[in-house]
């Protein structure tokens, strides 16, 4: 047979999709890795136990299941290495832990996901790291906010909920130049639609959860690194002890092979519902970067090759003191759609947004903001079903 590592340095997405992370002839031609259950790892003898000289040393330093997945995520993102740990949330705080000590700051997005924010405004802080919000739009204008101890710069594009866009090249750009080390959540987009490593960022975050696990049962979470910051991260990882476990990792693996395929249908329905509930005069508007009408559309057009599956619209309504009324009849209405937290699964879900939290992003002022995860089902059925929460809303 040919190398193949060669045919697939050309190969486009859905390709390297199906053939990244194990090789088959590495375990008797088995299509898929072996899922091995490790703590214990034995040594031929004294010598080589000492120099620990061997690939595999100890269950929470990797194993050849855990070792398939992250040479298949390195291989989409570009990067030096990846750790798996066992939520996407983890994959916030173990590098945020690498590479923060106590007297420094750090900038945080202000349309960041929730649970980071709350890692940040508990855990580091009493860790004595101070920490401050910054405009998802700032661009370079990072600059001002950097002080002489601001070591990292987190970005998620687009934010959570809300889908602000950031200018991840202007920012890299200008952390770098002052020392500072960049992290992104790039779960929504997953590495299919923006490679954060190519637009500058140092460390590449992904709750596995979403798309790559695709079926709503797996918690998980990878973190890759150039180079340059590899060997730190890694360091953390064996420090901390915060390993993802086979069986997990297994299970995006498998959900590696059809995720490209099962994100052309989330962008195309999430798109046709988008352009759908654009059109209409109950809606105030839709917060969808892929829609010309976002104010953070251009950035999209620029640096991502496509759009997943969830976003969010303003329902609108009269006065302030109808909003939750409205968007909890919106809700309650829906049969198809799930109300439930989390995304990137093959079903549709709602919720209806908080964000009492941000500090700098106002919330929209002309109704409720609602979220919907755009799933795999039929998109007339989800239409029908958007339908009826929208005439239930309209009847408050
Ligand atoms: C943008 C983003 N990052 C990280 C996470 C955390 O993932 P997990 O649920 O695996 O902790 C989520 C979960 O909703 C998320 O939306």
């Amino acid at each position: 047979m040919n190398e193949k590592k060669s045919f697939l340095a050309s190969a486009g997405p859905n390709t390297l999709l199906a053939h990244i992370g194990n090789d088959p002839m590495d375990y008797h031609g088995f299509v898929n890795p072996p899922v091995v259950h490790a703590s214990t790892v034995l040594f031929p003898n004294a010598a080589t136990m000492e120099s620990r000289a061997q690939k595999y040393t100890y269950g929470t330093r990797g194993t050849p299941t855990t070792d398939a997945l992250c040479e298949a995520i390195d291989a989409l993102e570009g990067s030096a290495g990846t750790i798996v740990v066992p939520s996407g949330l983890a994959a916030v705080t173990v590098p945020f832990l690498a590479f923060l000590s106590a007297g420094d700051h750090a900038l945080i997005v202000d349309s960041v996901y929730f649970p980071t924010r709350n890692f940040c405004d508990t855990m580091l802080k009493r860790l004595g790291v101070s920490v401050e919000y910054y405009d998802p739009m700032i661009g370079a204008g990072i600059e001002s906010l950097i002080k002489p101890n601001t070591k990292l710069v987190h970005t998620e594009a687009p934010g959570s909920n809300t889908f602000e866009m950031q200018d991840i090249r202007a920012i890299s750009t200008v952390a770098h130049r002052h020392g500072c080390v960049v992290t992104m959540d790039n779960t929504w987009a997953t590495p299919l639609y923006f490679k954060p490593l190519d637009h500058g960022v140092d460390i590449s975050i992904h709750a596995s959860t979403k798309y790559p696990s695709g079926h709503s049962d797996i918690l998980l979470g990878t973190v890759s690194a150039n180079a340059a910051h590899w060997e730190p991260l890694k360091e953390a990882n064996i420090t901390l002890g915060i390993c993802g476990s086979p069986d997990d990792s297994y299970q995006i693996l498998r959900g590696l092979r059809t995720m490209g395929v099962r994100l052309d249908r989330h962008q195309e329905s999430a798109l046709y519902i988008a352009r759908w509930l654009e059109e209409r005069e109950d809606v105030a508007r839709v917060l969808h970067p892929a829609l010309p009408s976002f104010p953070g559309h251009e950035l999209w057009k620029r640096d991502f090759a496509g759009s997943s599956g969830i976003f969010s619209f303003v329902l609108k309504a009269e006065s302030k003191d109808r909003f939750k009324a409205k968007a909890h009849a919106f809700l309650d209405a829906l049969s198809l759609f799930g109300l439930g937290y989390s995304w990137g699964g093959y079903e549709s879900l709602a919720l209806h947004v908080g964000l009492s939290d941000r500090k700098i992003c106002a919330a929209p002022s002309e109704g409720p903001v609602l979220r919907l995860q755009i799933g795999l089902e039929d998109v007339a059925d989800i239409r029908k079903d958007i339908e009826a929460g929208l005439a239930a809303a309209k009847a408050v």
